[in-house]
């Protein structure tokens, strides 16, 4: 089977030991983040710096003049060259690329959004025999709800699934070094590429009176407005399906990992679940993200010496051309900013949380994330008896960035 026709969504992870051994570092991590919180809280080796406190972790984000986004390299292989707002500095092309897609993904699509993530949720867990395999069903409604809002289909051959999470592998951990995956990119991106400009031309052709976000586009477009060439539309529908939908799959499944170790948040989840009170829910599965959030850290490149945390005794000035990893995760068990940070709280105030970014590069689907997440999970949280499945199948394995296998069951 090819890179374009696999049904493969993860590629193949270590085994064995090396898994054994992957599985440990990836646990030390917090413990790692917490010694340098304590004694080295902006750590230095060699030209690579990691940021580790809440206030520090904010502004290096906020602060795009001096630490920029590294993604244009790898984002050029996937558009083909084409620019996208994730790879840009705040530059007025940033802005208009962003406003572009702000006037088509409208805050009046949440509700519609949240709704049916739980139905396409509730119509899975309801046909299951009891059992199900959290990872599975999350990415089954993140990519059926997202390909259907911004109105990409099934390709005919391939999945969508499985070319948006290789693109999303190859978009932030791909190196040069990496032969397979970087082969695998160049067969799917190209054929992802034609795909959606075939839907476009199909639709400009036989326009069929659907609202997604390709037709609001095509509306805008014949409207006159800039922004909306079939080019522009490629590429950003392009990036927002390689950036979306292949993270919901990693940190809800990882929330509830969080949840089944501590049987009082998961009784409180199926208490708010059982009630429909959403908010509720929502603050419980923000606050379960929290213990295992996206990834570590996100990287950016100095493009000028600026220092950190100036004024402080551990004020550290990085230098042009330093790469520096900031650790969100390691922010958001901070105890100078968040009380208790050990402490399950879902309680917490929004500030608390750096879960989609902030600063420029934010997270632009940060409101459907808020509005969806939660309710993907409703319908499993509020079945009674929600249990690991026995054996190994019931603990949350992981295959590198990605969460790859939980089954639960249920009475
Ligand atoms: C669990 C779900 C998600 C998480 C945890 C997440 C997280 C993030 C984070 C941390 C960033 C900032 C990256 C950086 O600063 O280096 C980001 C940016 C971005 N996200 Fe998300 N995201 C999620 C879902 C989505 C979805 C569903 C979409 C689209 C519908 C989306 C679209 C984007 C885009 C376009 C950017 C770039 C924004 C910019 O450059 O201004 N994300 N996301």
């Amino acid at each position: 089977m090819s890179a374009l026709d696999s049904t493969d969504v993860l590629r193949p992870g270590p085994r064995g030991f090396g898994k054994w051994v992957a599985a440990r570092i990836t646990a030390a991590i917090p413990w790692g983040f917490g010694l340098m919180r304590r004694f080295r809280p902006i750590l230095r080796l060699g030209s690579l710096y990691v940021v580790t406190l809440h206030d520090d972790v904010r502004e290096v984000y906020r602060t795009d003049q001096a630490f920029r986004v590294p993604y244009k390299d790898n984002l050029d292989v996937i558009t083909g060259g084409e620019p996208f707002f994730l790879g840009m500095a705040d530059t007025p092309e940033y802005q208009a690329q962003l406003d572009a897609m702000r006037r088509v993904v409208r805050p009046e699509d949440l509700s519609m959004l949240a709704a049916r993530a739980e139905s396409m949720a509730e119509a899975i867990v309801a046909a299951s025999s009891g059992a199900v395999e959290v990872v599975g069903l999350v990415r089954r409604v993140t990519f059926d709800l997202l390909a259907a809002y911004f109105g990409v289909p099934e390709p005919a051959v391939g999945r969508l699934d499985v070319w948006a999470t290789r693109l999303f592998e190859y978009q932030f951990t791909g190196s040069p070094k990496d032969k397979d995956l970087r082969a695998q990119v160049d067969a799917i991106a190209p054929a992802f590429r034609a795909h959606i400009d075939a839907e476009i031309a199909r639709r400009k052709a036989r326009p069929d009176g659907r609202d997604d976000i390709i037709a609001r586009c095509l509306a805008l477009q014949a409207a006159g407005e800039p922004g909306y060439t079939d080019v522009e539309i490629r590429t950003a529908v392009l990036c927002m399906i390689v950036g979306g939908p292949p993270q919901p799959p990693m940190v809800v499944p990882q929330a509830v990992e969080q949840l089944l170790r501590r049987p009082a948040a998961l009784a409180a989840a199926h208490g708010a679940a059982m009630a429909d009170d959403d908010d509720r829910l929502h603050d419980i599965v923000l606050e379960a993200m929290r213990f295992d959030p996206l990834a570590p850290a996100l990287p950016r490149r100095a493009t000028q010496e600026w220092t950190v945390a100036a004024g402080t005794r551990r004020q550290q000035t990085i230098p042009a051309g330093a790469t520096v990893l900031v650790g969100f995760a390691s922010a958001m068990m901070d105890e100078r900013r968040l009380p208790t940070p050990t402490v399950f709280d879902p309680g917490r105030r929004p500030y608390e949380y750096i879960h989609f970014g902030c600063g420029l590069h934010e997270c632009f689907g940060r409101h459907i994330n808020h509005a969806t997440l939660h309710r993907m999970l409703k319908p499993l949280l509020a079945r009674p008896g929600l249990r690991r499945a026995k054996g190994p199948d019931g603990r949350l394995t992981k295959n590198g960035i990605f969460a790859e296998r939980l089954v639960v069951a249920f009475d």
